[in-house]
């Protein structure tokens, strides 16, 4: 069994971020959301991996993936360049997949538990695919399998007005070979993608069986920036947490942090886990950062009460502010503008940008 990770993509709905670098690498809890793929493959015992690279990003992920070794995987690259769809993504990685079956894991999903048992139920039978579904309050929005009491798939929908069912796919698949010539078979549908599903439809009009596997646990597609923040909360909910950093004396620290290594917490400095603070970062005193924030490396916060928020990296925050459920890039500087006149809010905001203020 080989793994085959997509990370190619546009990524236009968690612009501004992904201006400059691909959302696959956007941290969640600290880790980038890639590193949360490779290590649930790897854990189902897949270590032969491909990863599906576009235009977007592409050195970026391969300067942070290298070629496996310091994840325990093998990594091999496949260009893709336009991102025509998933399908056209999985089709060129025919020669990487050969005769093998393979876990197909969208670079931008992560879940709970994990995907041994989805690959051990594919394995059980005689499938030409299997997929990962999971009960969703709002089946009009996704992709529907309708399937038999055994877990056979009986039919797919895409985005039903009338669902059947509220068991949607998300974005982990387990493919025999047999679905390249489904995908050679498909024409560019609606929005000009080969879409996945409709590869899938093929296997099941040509009457071949079609697992499924009902996912426990959450399941994120990271794909907006609200899913970042979501993400985060559901992984730092369940991190012990961890002491690398310094705690000063007076700084005023509960619940579980996870404090990397030359990261500091000043005397005077509030925190109230779960949080998660990067390698040399710095909170500093008359700073408070609440529950569910993740704040990344080589930061200095001073002041500012944060809470519920992903700070990507690199990033000055010295407004006596409040900053609940955002989102804040690379080398992002936010300072006052109290003792500045004519007083007044000073921006300097990128493209795509949003600003609630
Ligand atoms: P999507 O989130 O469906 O697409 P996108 O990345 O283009 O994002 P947006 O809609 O915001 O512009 O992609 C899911 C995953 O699959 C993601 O990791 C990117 C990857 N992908 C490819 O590798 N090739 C493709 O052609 C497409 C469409 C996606």
């Amino acid at each position: 069994m080989k793994g085959l990770i997509l990370a190619g993509g546009t990524g236009s709905r968690l612009r501004p971020i992904t201006h400059t670098g691909p959302k696959q690498l956007v941290p969640v809890a600290n880790k980038p959301v890639i590193q949360y793929a490779i290590e649930d493959l790897r854990d189902a015992g897949i270590t032969d991996i491909g990863v599906v690279l576009g235009e977007k990003g592409r050195g970026d992920i391969q300067r942070f993936l290298g070629d496996g070794s310091e994840f325990n995987v093998e990594i091999t690259y496949i260009i893709q360049g336009e991102p025509l769809g998933l399908a056209h993504a999985a089709g060129c990685a025919r020669d990487f997949v050969g005769d093998d079956d393979f876990v197909m894991y969208l670079g931008d999903n992560i879940l709970k538990q994990g995907i041994k048992q989805f690959v051990q139920s594919f394995e059980d039978g005689d499938y030409a695919a299997g997929i990962a579904l999971q009960h969703v309050d709002n089946p009009e929005q996704f992709g529907i399998a309708t399937v038999d009491d055994d877990g056979t798939v009986t039919e797919l929908v895409e985005k039903p007005n009338e669902p059947e069912s509220n068991l949607a796919l998300i974005g982990i698949y387990v493919f025999s070979p047999t679905i390249f010539d489904a995908i050679e078979r498909l024409e560019p549908s609606w929005r000009g993608e080969l879409e996945i599903t409709d590869a899938i439809q093929h296997l099941l009009d040509d009457g071949e069986a079609i697992d499924s596997h009902v996912v426990e646990g959450w399941w994120k597609d990271t794909g907006k920036p609200e899913d970042i923040l979501d993400a985060n909360r559901l992984v730092l909910e369940e991190q012990p947490g961890s002491r690398n950093g310094t705690v000063e004396e007076n700084a005023d620290v509960r619940g579980h942090v996870d404090l990397h290594e030359n990261a500091r917490i000043e005397a005077g400095a509030v925190v109230r886990g779960p949080v998660s603070i990067g390698s040399g970062t710095t909170i500093a005193e008359g700073t408070y950062v609440g529950p569910y924030t993740s704040i990344g490396p080589n930061c200095t916060i001073v002041n500012a009460h944060v809470e519920s928020s992903v700070i990507v990296g690199d990033c000055e925050l010295t407004a006596d502010g409040r900053f609940v459920d955002s989102l804040i890039g690379r080398g992002a500087t936010i300072g006052s503008a109290d003792d500045l006149l004519p007083a007044g809010q000073r921006l300097i905001v990128g493209e795509n940008s949003q600003l609630r203020l």
